[in-house]
């Protein structure tokens, strides 16, 4: 017979094998042992099947960048506790407002799961920091936002929404529609870089479009990939070619960033050495600046929070923004109570950062737009074990994901869930609801700092945009609840925020 020919014959060494066997079986029972609590609990919830070692993981497939939102929707109307097994780890994913309450007032639980590392492709900032160093970074950030700080804004926003109203001025009285949001999104982000990092980057006047759309493109990347276990491997998603579209899309963002840093870093250097009085610089930088001199956070991290920072601040508070105009324009009757009330307030004259708190109606809308199109999904992991009443414990090493969205469509807390109904948030019905049934900023030692912040800059550039121009539109109002959006932090219209502007005389 030729050598070729020859079968090799294959003799199984039955010791080896029933050792191996033996080892694998004892690595098993040891790892059930050691997580036993874990499986006992996630016994407790409803679920889809899970297959032998991929779990739920098979979910990825269904996932792309549009209908991320409503796969996960729909899946919480399915099972509204629900359990998966992904990668080995277990999920709870969960909108029930007593889960919730209990997780975000823990000062233990405050760890952001793992899928949030997926941000740091925009910066390594406060959004995904853990533990010790996520409590010095907010002890650093928190008074930028106490109450005597935020009065001090009026100019910066008084100067960068005279720029976007001339700038919107282009579309007026077009038989088009014109999308809203990049003109809003520079207009926030020139406000963050002034208010927060006192510098004047003219982000509108230098049309540096590119800043927002490159940010939309690798925000709705990165939800994508929290989501998607197929696209989670570095090794996969450089081979795809994203991990380079990312990192181009965060650049601009990134030298921004820097210019920023090292302006402000130059002043105070300058400052110091002729000897003369350093310039006013705001709180969050001069902190930021303080805190690495004194070696607390390491010099590298300033040009990550201050993108963490402008991204926070800017995306989420103009994304409200473009909402709020495009619902007044296939609204004309919010649209005519918020005017009415801002002409009885102010009249001819400008409007005051004073005058927002005086914005009651627009106050109701701006909540209505928060409650349905807030940041759908936030995520922890549970780092010690967490009691929610006598009959659930969560234990520790569990991921949760909390739905807002399946929080504030909850029919037991609203009067018309489904609706856009501004008097949802009238001071009646306000008072009938349960405490914690609308958190769009959190609630907790993680809440947004910037809640107060968003309030006034969006009520004050809304109310602007309101005095100068009247907003159409040729299309309605989706049907809420059932609608599919992109997911860009918050909730966006997958055909943009789309009106008709007409000055008004
Ligand atoms: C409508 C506007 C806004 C909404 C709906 C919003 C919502 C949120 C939410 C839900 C979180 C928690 C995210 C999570 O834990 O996964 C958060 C965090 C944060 N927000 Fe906001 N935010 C808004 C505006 C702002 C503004 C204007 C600023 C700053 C000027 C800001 C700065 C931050 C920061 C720094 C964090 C991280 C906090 C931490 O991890 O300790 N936000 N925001």
């Amino acid at each position: 017979m030729e050598f070729w020919n020859e079968t090799p014959e294959i003799t199984a060494n039955p010791s080896l094998c029933i050792g191996l066997v033996t080892i694998l079986l004892i690595f098993y029972i040891q790892q059930r042992w050691k997580y036993r609590r874990i499986h006992q609990f996630m016994k407790t919830l409803q679920g889809p099947p899970c297959i032998p070692y991929i779990g739920n993981a098979y979910f990825a497939l269904q996932i792309n960048d549009r209908n991320l939102c409503n796969v996960l929707k729909r899946q919480i109307e399915k099972f509204p506790n629900g359990g998966y097994w992904v990668k080995n780890m277990p999920w709870f994913v969960t909108g029930d407002l007593k889960v919730i309450n209990a997780l975000l007032s823990s000062s233990q639980n405050i760890d952001k799961s793992y899928i949030y590392s997926y941000f740091k492709e925009h910066a390594a900032g406060i959004i995904c920091a853990n533990g010790e160093d996520w409590r010095l970074i907010r002890k650093t950030v928190n008074p930028s936002f106490h109450a005597s700080v935020l009065k001090s804004f009026g100019s910066t926003y008084r100067h960068h929404t005279k720029t976007f109203i001339e700038k919107v001025e282009k579309f007026a009285d077009d038989e088009m529609m014109a999308d809203l949001f990049v003109p809003l999104h520079l207009c926030t982000m020139d406000f963050i870089c002034e208010s927060m990092m006192g510098c004047r980057m003219n982000i509108q006047k230098r049309d540096l479009t590119f800043l927002s759309t490159n940010l939309e493109r690798s925000t709705e990347m990165i939800h994508t990939r929290l989501f998607n276990v197929l696209l989670q491997p570095d090794l996969i998603y450089y081979l795809l070619g994203k991990k380079q579209e990312i990192n181009n899309c965060v650049k601009g963002m990134h030298a921004l960033a820097k210019e920023i840093v090292e302006l402000q870093t130059r002043r105070r250097d300058d400052a110091r050495q002729s000897k003369s009085e350093t310039e006013m610089v705001p709180v969050f930088m001069e902190n930021l600046l303080k805190a690495i001199e004194s070696g607390i956070i390491p010099k590298e991290r300033a040009v990550d929070e201050t993108v963490d920072m402008i991204i926070a601040g800017s995306v989420t508070t103009a994304t409200t923004a473009a909402w709020m105009l495009t619902i007044f324009a296939q609204r004309p009757d919010i649209q005519g109570k918020a005017y009415k009330e801002i002409m009885e307030t102010c009249g001819d004259r400008e409007i005051t950062l004073e005058d927002t708190s005086k914005f009651n109606y627009l106050e109701m809308v701006l909540k209505e737009t928060l409650r349905h199109f807030c940041i759908p999904f936030i995520s922890r992991t549970i780092t010690e074990d967490l009691v929610v009443d006598e009959n659930m414990t969560i234990p520790a090493e569990v991921n949760v994901i909390l739905s807002l969205f399946v929080l504030h469509h909850n029919a037991e807390n609203w009067e018309k869930p489904n609706e856009f109904y501004p008097e949802n948030f009238s001071p009646m019905n306000e008072l009938k609801r349960p405490k914690g049934a609308f958190l769009p900023f959190l609630t907790g030692p993680r809440h947004c700092p910037g809640s107060k912040y968003a309030f006034s800059s969006i009520k004050f550039l809304v109310a602007n945009a309101l005095l100068r121009y009247e907003f159409s539109s040729d299309e309605k109002m989706d049907d809420l609840p059932n609608a599919s959006y992109r997911m860009i932090f918050m909730l966006w219209p997958l055909s943009g925020f789309r009106a008709k502007i007409k000055k008004r005389s």
